[in-house]
């Protein structure tokens, strides 16, 4: 049995729960001075100071770290990326920079579906190559799990291929992914005016065969202007249930049209984007076990004002913030990035950031059970950060902080500064 023991973290931040915290709790990160954690194997089995730990724990048996002066976290979960897709759109980028919005970029041709020939001109083989790098760049964040959408095909063949390359990712690298399928993700020329149809072939042709082989949990669809409307969403997402996928929908990104109401009232376990949220949709939230999924590097890659994270947390939801890294509105994953705009323009604590970003996080992909925390029984994901305390990481603006990272009891990265 392979037992792995850090002690004297400056602030062993616990994070400790197995359900998502909502409002005033996501400020309650447990943290514990002069922490020390043990695991065996792939698992957290004793958690407390290193005085209590180290009264129980025989050195003799473990690789032993000494984390003097630093800050050890839960393993970050990004629970919200496209980060398999061919192609790249930089040239997008400057015409928003020159003032287009990104919803005329879309109407043009560009957008979603100008990244939809490239990915399906990728062979399985590319797709992986280049989500290996993407992952390779997301463990120096410290995130060890990863939420994965498809998207980029929106027909069978290439949605399949897109989730089998993340399958297999999965399979071979050290970040876990986490799968879903997002067929609806935008209207092609050939399906406008035919949305509903799109769905049915969605639901009828391809999603049976992603159940089949096993390639998705979650099933999510873009509510939005002009893409699909508040009863396509109800009707995909009723049926996706139907055939066992749990929920998810992008929501509210740039008009409120009644996304957040009906992914809440059909269970979903996440709406994300929500810049446009509407007071129904927030009380609808704060009152249901659905997260509200922040994405703040969307917002200001697209020069849009943040979603109100200090409205949604006053009123009791349970916020996330991931880095929803794609090919077009956000393409990076830079978790301190996401720190810095939480706290310094989203008016979050550093603690609500932190919650938002481990345990809440998880419960969006259903893992709070397993994820998002240090604690007996848990899977032992851990981050160690260079400085002493969780204040750095906003303070020391959008650098990357970590030095280490566990991911299932093993040392997975380890950084020379
Ligand atoms: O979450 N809003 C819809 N989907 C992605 C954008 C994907 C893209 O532009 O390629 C998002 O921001
Ligand atoms: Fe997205």
């Amino acid at each position: 049995m392979a037992k792995l023991y850090i002690k004297h973290a400056s602030e062993l931040v616990t994070c400790k729960g197995k359900a998502p915290k909502h409002g005033k709790e996501m400020s309650e990160i447990g943290i514990i001075e002069d922490g020390a954690v043990l695991m065996e194997d792939e698992t957290i089995v004793k958690v407390g100071t290193t005085q209590e730990l180290d009264g129980i724990v025989d050195e003799k048996d473990c690789t032993v770290i000494d984390a003097t002066g630093k800050t050890v976290l839960p393993g970050f979960v990004d629970s919200h990326t496209h980060y398999i897709f061919g192609g790249y759109r930089a040239d997008e980028f400057t015409w928003r920079l020159k003032g287009d919005d990104y919803m005329s970029i879309m109407e043009r041709g560009g957008g979603i579906n100008a990244t939809v020939v490239p990915t399906r001109e990728a062979t399985e083989e590319e797709l992986i190559a280049i989500g290996r790098e993407r992952m390779n760049r997301m463990l120096e964040f410290g995130v060890t799990t990863v939420e994965g959408k498809s998207g980029y095909g929106m027909d069978e063949e290439c949605e399949l291929k897109m989730l089998r390359a993340m399958k297999k990712l999965d399979e071979e690298h050290p970040v876990d992914v986490v799968r879903t399928f997002l067929g609806p993700h935008s209207v092609l020329p050939e399906w406008k005016g035919k949305e509903h149809a799109f769905i049915d072939y969605m639901l009828t042709e391809v999603m049976p065969k992603v159940r089949e082989e096993d390639l998705a949990e979650f099933a999510d669809i873009f509510t939005e202007k002009g893409v699909f409307n508040a009863e396509d969403t109800a009707y995909y997402l009723k049926h996706a249930k139907e055939m066992g996928f749990k929920l998810k929908a992008h929501t509210d990104e740039m008009f409120p049209i009644g996304g957040t109401e009906v992914a809440v009232k059909e269970g979903a376990f996440s709406c994300d984007h929500l810049l446009k949220v509407t007071d129904e949709g927030i009380r609808l939230l704060a009152e249901g076990n659905t997260i509200a999924t922040l994405l703040p590097c969307t917002a200001f890659c697209l020069k849009e004002p943040f979603a109100p994270a200090r409205k949604l947390i006053d009123a009791g939801c349970a916020v996330a913030l991931a880095s929803d890294l794609n090919p077009g509105s956000c393409f990076t994953n830079n978790i301190p990035l996401i720190v810095a705009l939480g706290c310094i323009h989203m008016n979050m604590s550093i603690e609500e950031v932190i919650t938002a970003l481990t345990i809440n996080g998880a419960a969006a992909i259903d893992r709070a059970d397993r994820i998002g925390s240090i604690e007996e029984g848990k899977q032992a994901d851990l981050v160690m950060l260079k400085f002493p305390s969780i204040n750095y990481m906003p303070y020391h603006t959008a650098i990357n902080l970590v030095e280490r990272v566990v991911k299932k009891g093993k040392t997975v990265y380890e950084k020379v500064w």
